[in-house]
């Protein structure tokens, strides 16, 4: 795709976002707060879909690993100890003109080497570091200060020992959870990728210091299958072996997965090594003893940790550009999108051919409380000619939309309680009895 081209779909994908009530601006109706979104029906739908699929990935369908959902105000004892307060920055830069602000390392070379602001030419200030943590004021005294969670993995550091105690694991095993993060970024931008509010789903695994290359090698393939079940184009992302100078204060060895997104090749997700940097500390700090005591060999550690992590918001936004499709359907152009039914936020939609005829109506709804009781996910829709009917479903990503005409009625004797149903992708219909449609949409829900 060109430059052009790449950011007109962006474009498209933002309308169609806004148009169909997947993502609306935060606090629109007040100008908007820079750096949060508000998902609407379809877009919750969709987000709902793609965490309960994460949870099933890497959750159910592991023997090892534990759900887990803590607090999103954490003490500020936690984020000392992780390193957060310190190393949780980002460099920033000021302009002396307009005070617009910058990260240092986002800068165009060409407003490096001019030392100009990119937004009004103005002469830029010092460069600074921003830490990017939002504290909060607990209680009534303003002076008992906690922060808002900028990573979700403490949760999972400081339950370690609630979980030996409870749920008394082998090793290895893995604390996983999926929840809010929040982090006070200085430049917000583009739609749902850079935001101060944001959801991430992410697991830590513990295991012996000798085993990390082998753990991080089958986490790395088992983050490759996820990236194809979700939906997301596997030859738009690439791996990159980040820099020691530019790994989180806490990482040994990170891999990024990065994403061709409309704007520019950019982070999907991250494979770290974190060491036993974070349950050491925690040790050290609390005064909680969090080593391991591994029963069969009886020695006592403190295990290290390879963490994969996906940011939610990332994910929704390049399942949406795998899936944006434009093609040429009846003489019309129309847009849809490809999405894997498993995630797709409607899974059928039920039409009667016509809304003017009661008897089919009636038909239709029967049809469709059918489908309901077994598949929650599938919508009635009677509005417009039929044509515009499947462009409204193609445009969210409806699989199958099913209708009930005169056939259906026994019209034609043969062809009694039977229906259209028709697939998105290729837009091609077939006659299906009603008795055969549950099966039929759930085989595609995997
Ligand atoms: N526990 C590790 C951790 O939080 P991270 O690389 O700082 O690692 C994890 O963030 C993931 O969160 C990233 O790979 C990215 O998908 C997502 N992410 C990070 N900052 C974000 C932001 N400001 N807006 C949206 N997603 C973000």
């Amino acid at each position: 795709m060109e430059k052009e081209n790449k950011e007109n779909v962006m474009e498209k994908i933002v309308s169609l976002c806004k148009r169909r009530g997947f993502v609306f601006q935060g606090s629109e109706i007040y100008g908007g707060l820079a750096g949060t979104w508000d998902y609407g029906p379809y877009g919750s739908e969709l987000a709902h879909n793609i965490k309960e699929l994460w949870w099933k990935h890497f959750i159910s369908e592991q023997e090892n690993i534990f759900g887990i959902s803590s607090a999103t105000i954490m003490s500020e004892a936690v984020w000392k100890a992780s390193g957060h307060l310190s190393g949780f920055t980002d460099p920033v830069i000021e302009c002396k003109k307009c005070h617009h602000r910058f990260r240092a390392d986002h800068l165009a070379e060409e407003n490096k080497k001019k030392n100009s602001c990119p937004d009004c030419g103005g002469e830029l200030g010092e460069e600074k570091t921003f830490n990017l943590m939002f504290p909060v004021g607990m209680g009534s005294s303003s002076t008992d200060i906690a922060y808002l969670r900028g990573e979700i993995a403490q949760g999972m550091f400081v339950n370690f020992k609630n979980i030996l105690d409870t749920m008394h694991p082998e090793l290895p095993f893995g604390l996983a959870q999926i929840g809010k993060a929040y982090r006070n970024e200085i430049a917000p931008r583009d739609f749902l990728f850079r935001v101060r509010e944001f959801d991430l789903m992410e697991f830590e695994y513990f295991i012996r210091e000798e085993d990390w290359e082998k753990y991080f090698q089958m986490w790395k393939e088992e983050m490759w299958r996820w990236i194809e079940r979700v939906g997301i184009k596997r030859d738009m992302v690439h791996e990159l072996e980040v820099a020691p100078e530019d790994r989180a204060h806490y990482s040994k060895r990170t891999v990024d997965f990065e994403f061709d997104y409309p704007f520019g090749r950019k982070e999907l997700y991250g494979l770290a090594y974190r060491t036993d940097h974070d349950l050491k500390n925690h040790s050290a700090s609390s005064g909680v003893d969090l080593s391991y005591f591994d029963e069969k060999s009886k020695e006592k550690f403190i295990p290290h940790v390879i963490e994969p992590t996906f940011g939610h918001g990332r994910t929704l936004l390049a399942v949406l550009v795998s899936a944006f499709r434009e093609d040429e359907m009846g003489g019309e152009t129309r847009t849809y999108l490809a999405l894997p039914a498993s995630i797709a936020p409607v899974k059928a939609a039920i039409f009667p051919l016509l809304k003017n005829k009661p008897e089919l109506v009636a038909k239709a709804r029967e049809v469709y409380k059918l489908i309901k009781k077994e598949i929650p996910q599938v919508v009635f829709d009677d509005n417009g000619n039929i044509g515009k009917r499947y462009r409204r479903q193609d445009e969210i990503g409806t699989p199958f939309c099913i209708t009930i005409d005169f056939d259906t009625l026994g019209e034609n004797l043969e062809m009694k309680d039977t229906v259209t149903i028709r697939d998105r992708d290729s837009g091609e219909q077939k006659r299906m009895p009603v008795s055969e449609l549950v099966d039929h949409i759930k085989s595609s829900i995997k």
